[in-house]
């Protein structure tokens, strides 16, 4: 377990000794974006439900309390967690539970389902820019949902939602996720067109099949979904391996020059990250479950360009942006799921990196970087990840203030890092770095 309650947990942050090449093993937990989803899937269930390799993440006691607030019981043994749905009695999710984050709406679409109204008030989350919830909200009202707004609240209600064609504008993956819960117990067929096909929105699919319910790939992007109301469980189910933090354990390897295996993932979720890595000269290799980064002295500078899955993610954007800085050449980043996903850009400028950020890409010129030590604050999760690994690659000390962000995401960080030779622990942000002349 990591030790997140010390020191005073408003002034947390990571003090980070770099410049040592990573090498090691590290083990990959449960998928935080898959937990999510399928916590408040397990609503629907009319049984008790069992997850197993639950990360022990922030978001995920945070969704745990919301179900808790509706009245369901969540109970945790290590990294198994049973909820108990039967006893779900409100269908009004607290306004201080679901601001502190976007992936709570996704109870919208299993109460509406399964009790005919929901009360969810429009979410918070990661600081990434306007987060719409425009796609979930459409979707529902061609399942015959009526829908009201008022005073920040979302209104939902359906006597009974009925199966229809839905087509998203937008591949969300949110959205896809909220509509398949809401069209497994919705009466007839819904087919779910241009959606996300990212691996959490599958591990959903395999999760509510598994509790019984019917749903087919028909096609990339086109889901069929027939709906039932009997969904229990059978047996326990295990949440996939979480390809982010694989992958950012990767490029933190590769950012240092160091090494790495990476055990429990799932390579293939990660294709993207991948051939990248191999197109910039690493020659990453895997099998089913395992990745080894091996140690690299050069890196190539590249092009990339975030895209829903398959594409390269854009949970893994900050941390490739920061690698890059090691490359020898000028290297251009484009997001384009999240325009706004650049606040630790300033950051890792102040370390050193020569960066420009043009509109939604970034020029990133390797040649004219080199990252020393210095105070930054990560302002969103994965933009507190990108800096952990500019830390790890800079000479001196580096300290990043905003760890409240990173335990939203990331299990035993710092040790994990640890067990890869890296010198990280957590301390207060008031902390004076030694031999550091930075405001
Ligand atoms: C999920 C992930 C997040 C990841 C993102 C994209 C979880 C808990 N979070 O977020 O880590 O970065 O997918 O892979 O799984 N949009 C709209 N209207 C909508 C819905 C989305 O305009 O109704 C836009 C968003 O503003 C964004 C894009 O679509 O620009 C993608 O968002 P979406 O796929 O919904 O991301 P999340 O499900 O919020």
């Amino acid at each position: 377990m990591n030790n997140d309650s010390t020191p005073n947990s408003d002034n947390r942050a990571l003090l980070v000794t770099g410049g040592k090449p990573l090498a090691g093993d590290v083990c990959i937990s449960g998928a935080k974006n898959s937990a999510l989803p399928l916590i408040c899937a397990s609503m629907l269930a009319d049984s008790e439900v069992v997850l197993t390799n639950v990360p022990l993440l922030q978001d995920v006691y945070l969704i745990c309390e919301v179900l808790t607030a509706l009245g369901a019981k969540c109970e945790f043994d290590g990294h198994k967690l049973t909820i108990n749905p039967t006893t779900i009695s409100r269908q009004d999710a607290p306004y201080e539970l679901v601001r502190k984050m976007r992936a709570s709406f996704l109870v919208t679409g299993p109460l509406l389902a399964k009790f005919g109204r929901a009360d969810v008030p429009l979410p918070g989350g990661c600081n990434i820019g306007p987060r719409p919830v425009d796609e979930h909200l459409r979707a529902f009202t061609e399942l015959g949902a009526e829908i009201e707004f008022k005073k920040g609240v979302v209104y939902a209600r359906a006597e009974a939602l009925k199966g229809a064609e839905v087509y998203f504008n937008i591949s969300s993956v949110g959205a896809t996720e909220n509509l398949l819960m809401a069209a497994a117990m919705a009466e007839g067929t819904t087919t779910l067109d241009h959606c996300a096909e990212e691996p959490e929105v599958s591990d959903l699919v395999n999760f509510l099949t598994s509790l019984g319910a019917n749903i087919r790939w028909e096609g990339p992007r086109r889901i069929v979904v027939q709906g039932t109301r009997d969904l229990r469980q059978t047996e326990p189910y295990a949440i996939i391996p979480d390809r982010i933090e694989a992958g950012t354990y990767a490029l933190a390897a590769v950012g240092t020059g160091g090494s790495a295996r990476i055990a429990n993932c799932r390579p293939k979720h990660i294709t993207a990250l991948v051939e990248k890595l191999r197109e910039m000269g690493v020659p990453i290799d895997t099998g089913d479950d395992w990745l080894d980064v091996p140690a690299t002295e050069k890196i190539d500078a590249t092009k990339v360009r975030t895209q829903p899955y398959p594409g390269f993610p854009t949970d893994l954007q900050p941390q490739m942006t920061t690698v890059l800085t090691r490359a020898g050449g000028l290297s251009v980043v484009t997001e384009t799921v999240f325009e706004q996903r650049f606040s630790y850009v300033p950051e890792l400028v102040r370390m050193g990196a020569g960066l420009l950020q043009q509109e939604n890409a970034i020029v990133v010129d390797g040649l004219k970087s080199k990252l020393t030590g210095a105070p930054v604050e990560g302002y969103d999760l994965r933009g507190f990840a990108a800096l952990t690994i500019a830390a790890l690659m800079a000479q001196g000390e580096s300290l990043i203030a905003g760890y409240n962000h990173l335990v939203r995401g990331y299990e035993d960080f710092t040790e994990k890092l640890t067990g890869l030779g890296a010198k990280v622990k957590l301390a207060d942000r008031s902390y004076k770095l030694k031999n550091n002349n930075h405001k």
